[in-house]
């Protein structure tokens, strides 16, 4: 299949690692060109490099923390001065700690939603007049499943991935004024260093190995480049009809009718 993805520009954040590694890769092995944003220099380094021949003057790596308001700005500056465009936004870096709800301090929830919510909904507003003026844009957010399965254990993430959701839905209705697609993805357990630092939390006294095998009815935790297919096709053109849904890419692990 043809993603006609061939010329478009990209932003990923948190684009060094996991999910949004896999995700900057499969852009620029599509033809696109992506700017990558994250706070480590050494991963964006090696991001670059991986992309090899496909990135020559196709990406570009900014430090930037996105709980600051500010670097979001400078990350959309970036990208529309370097390509002079941004038409596909995917909002991916976030992180939520789990944890004991009673000894959970305020400043946990705010930081964690200050990334995984708020910097989501910044940097929608950052690019949507750009895509406004274009008439043209899609905005993937990735979100998780934990906002299917509501845990006493991971509710900061669980509600920052519910609000998402929605956000998602309402930023879709007011996309559609503007020629501007809006899609969420809900990731059940994939392998990446973030699922590896939480392992422990989830993993019920198994060893990895059993509690990797236990977390979804295929015996298996997923792959970042399977989720980052799944971005690449709701980003493409050949997905112009899915418009402010929810998709889930679990291995099977929330049966729920909504999910
Ligand atoms: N992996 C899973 O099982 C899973 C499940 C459900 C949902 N998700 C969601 O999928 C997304 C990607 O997860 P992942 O597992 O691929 O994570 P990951 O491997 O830990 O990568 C996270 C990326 O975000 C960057 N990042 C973290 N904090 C940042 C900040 N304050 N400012 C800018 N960049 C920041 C990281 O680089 P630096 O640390 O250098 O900044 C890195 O590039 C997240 O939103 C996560 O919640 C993942």
């Amino acid at each position: 299949m043809q993603l006609g993805l061939e010329g478009k520009v990209a932003i990923v954040t948190g684009g060094s690692k996991g999910i949004g590694q896999a995700t900057a890769l499969g852009f620029l092995a599509e033809g696109a060109s992506v700017v990558v944003c994250a706070r480590g220099k050494e991963a964006l380094e090696e991001t670059v490099q991986l992309a090899g021949q496909h990135g020559e003057g196709r990406i570009v790596g900014i430090q930037a923390d996105l709980t600051d308001g500010q670097a979001i700005k400078a990350v959309v500056q970036k990208c529309h001065d370097t390509f002079g465009r941004v038409d596909i936004l995917v909002n991916n870096a976030g992180s939520a700690r789990p944890g004991d709800f009673l000894t959970l301090p305020d400043d946990a929830w705010t930081d964690d939603w200050t990334l995984k919510f708020f910097g989501y909904v910044r940097m929608a507003r950052e690019v949507l007049p750009i895509m406004k003026q274009q008439g043209t844009g899609v905005v993937i957010n990735i979100i998780g499943t934990g906002a299917l399965k509501p845990m006493g254990s991971y509710m900061i993430g669980g509600a920052a991935n519910a609000a998402l959701n929605h956000f998602t839905k309402a930023l879709a209705d007011e996309g559609a004024k503007h020629g501007v697609r809006v899609v969420g993805i809900n990731p059940g357990p994939i392998l990446t260093e973030r699922l590896e630092k939480f392992l422990s939390t989830f993993s019920a006294g198994n060893s990895r190995e059993e509690a990797l095998k236990k977390m979804t009815p295929l015996g298996r935790v997923g792959e970042s480049a399977e989720v980052a297919d799944l971005i690449l096709f709701m980003a493409s053109p050949r997905a112009a009809f899915i418009h402010g849904a929810n998709i889930t890419i679990d291995g099977g692990a929330n049966p729920g009718l909504m999910g």
